[in-house]
């Protein structure tokens, strides 16, 4: 039989017959590469083969869905807490036996230094399992190496081997039965069940399917790693989170210390969750008071900054929301922004315009969210309002007032969610006053000890900030 071949555009997984110099899915330019098509029939063989029976770790057949099954170790019930509470909560409350977990992230920013850190916890909750982490990128001495300067304290239960074959990689899990296997990146590894390089549409789709079996049949932990890669040459990790339980992203600016690790995907917990680390020269270090981060430190009042608390996943957090306005050199002003979708400033901004007078028109406008959050909340709304308008009548907000709010287009402040909690770590943070929806007064009455301003339309700001 001729072996049919196809182009897979290595950025968003689009298949085509023939080249194209650009993708029509996600309109990438130069990402189409020629590939195997893969027998399906085949290819399933392999995954049933893969099977693993570990005694006592068998999935069961068919049960009922109100059945209690003793042989079940895996299970969203049974999970083990990995000695970081900022990657407890992320994980939606511990590791889960059988979890496939994706943590996608830039070259360089710490995927392999937090997973290093994950085994070490790992060994600590666990003293009596094993675990087998595969590199296809380093060697085994520079893995060594890292744990050493990780200080990983129960090393004799962590197995380290340097591997690309997936089925290499299968024999050593039959050998040394490990609860977690971490496989250090998708991208290096290939199956020989296809022919196409590794970090291939097809060898990632695959390997990871093959994986996701392992987990589920051998009630094994895997972690993957995934580059999230610019240049499209090789595939990111898009292209398989619909296969795995989780989706991480591990982000954080280049020479800046601080690390956010963000929830994507989740059949264990809440996503959106968000843990925070400082990378520092020992390794990956839980912030415990996020908040701190991001408000930027100051003394004085200034103008064109405005607090507000953001609720990601299922912690507040304080935020400063900063805006400068200067005249305009051009026609049409600039609109420039960073942590806030530039549709959303362009709609605050109309409506700001509109039903504020606020005088924008001839004002380029750059907005930023300090310590580089990205905010998509639209209880946000007032406080990025409240920053440009500070900006644009060139007087300061108090810095200990927070702003909570959503703002519709006739320029009305509406309800947010979970009021008391916002209120609630405004006032332990030490904020003195916070402006909230007229509508919400009754309720955020409960809280003592914080003074209260309802606002019911956006025209209010010109008297709030004197
Ligand atoms: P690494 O985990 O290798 O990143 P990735 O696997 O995502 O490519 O981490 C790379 C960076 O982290 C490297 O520039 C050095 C830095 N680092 C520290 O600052 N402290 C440490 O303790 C370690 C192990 C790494
Ligand atoms: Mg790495």
């Amino acid at each position: 039989m001729k072996n049919k071949t196809q182009y897979s555009c290595q950025s968003c997984g689009f298949n085509s017959t023939k080249w194209l110099g650009r993708c029509p899915e996600c309109s990438s330019w130069n990402s189409m590469v020629e590939e195997k098509v893969i027998n399906t029939k085949d290819a399933s063989i392999a995954a049933v083969r893969d099977s693993f029976h570990i005694p006592g770790r068998t999935a069961a057949g068919v049960i009922r869905l109100g059945d209690e099954n003793k042989n079940l170790v895996g299970g969203a019930s049974n999970r083990s807490l990995t000695h970081s509470k900022e990657l407890d909560r992320v994980l939606g409350g511990g590791m889960v036996p059988d979890g496939f977990v994706l943590i996608g992230g830039d070259p360089g920013i710490g995927k392999s230094t937090l997973l290093l850190q994950v085994a070490d916890g790992f060994t600590q909750a666990n003293p009596d399992k094993k675990i087998l982490y595969v590199s296809g990128e380093e060697s085994l001495e520079q893995i060594q190496a890292r744990a050493k300067r990780l200080k990983i304290k129960n090393s004799d239960s962590i197995f380290l081997a340097a591997e690309t074959q997936l089925e290499k990689v299968f024999s050593l899990v039959k050998d040394s039965e490990p609860s977690l296997l971490i496989m250090d990146s998708l991208q290096t590894f290939s199956t020989g069940f296809i022919d196409s390089a590794p970090g291939t549409v097809s060898q990632v789709r695959e390997v990871t399917s093959r994986l996701m079996n392992l987990a589920k049949s051998a009630r094994i932990a895997v972690w993957l790693v995934g580059h999230v890669t610019k240049d499209g040459a090789i595939a990111g990790p898009k292209i398989v989170e619909h296969l795995v339980d989780t989706v991480l992203y591990f982000e954080g600016e280049s020479g800046q210390t601080l690390r956010l690790l963000r929830t994507v995907k989740n059949r264990f917990g809440n996503t959106n969750e968000l843990g925070v680390f400082e990378m520092t020269s020992d390794g990956l270090v839980d912030v415990l008071n996020p908040s701190s981060l991001f408000l930027s430190e100051r003394t004085q009042d200034v103008m064109g900054t405005a607090i507000v608390a953001t609720i990601d996943g299922s912690r507040p957090l304080l935020v400063e929301l900063q805006a400068l306005c200067v005249p305009s050199p051009y026609g049409t002003p600039r609109r420039t922004s960073v942590g806030l979708d530039s549709q959303k400033l362009a709609l605050l901004t109309a409506v700001l315009e509109k039903h504020a007078e606020a005088g924008l028109l001839n004002q380029d406008l750059f907005f930023n969210v300090a310590g580089g959050l990205k905010l998509s909340e639209p209880a946000c709304d007032l406080a990025s309002m409240a920053a440009i308008f500070s900006a644009i009548i060139e007087r300061p907000i108090p810095s200990s007032t927070v702003f909570l709010g959503e703002v519709g287009l006739t320029g009305e402040v509406r309800k947010v969610s979970q009021i008391e909690l916002r209120i609630d770590e405004a006032k332990k943070l030490g904020f003195k006053e916070v402006i909230l929806p007229h509508s919400q007064m009754d309720r955020a009455k409960k809280t003592k000890g914080i003074a209260l301003v309802g606002i019911q339309h956006v025209r209010e700001l010109g008297s709030l900030i004197k």
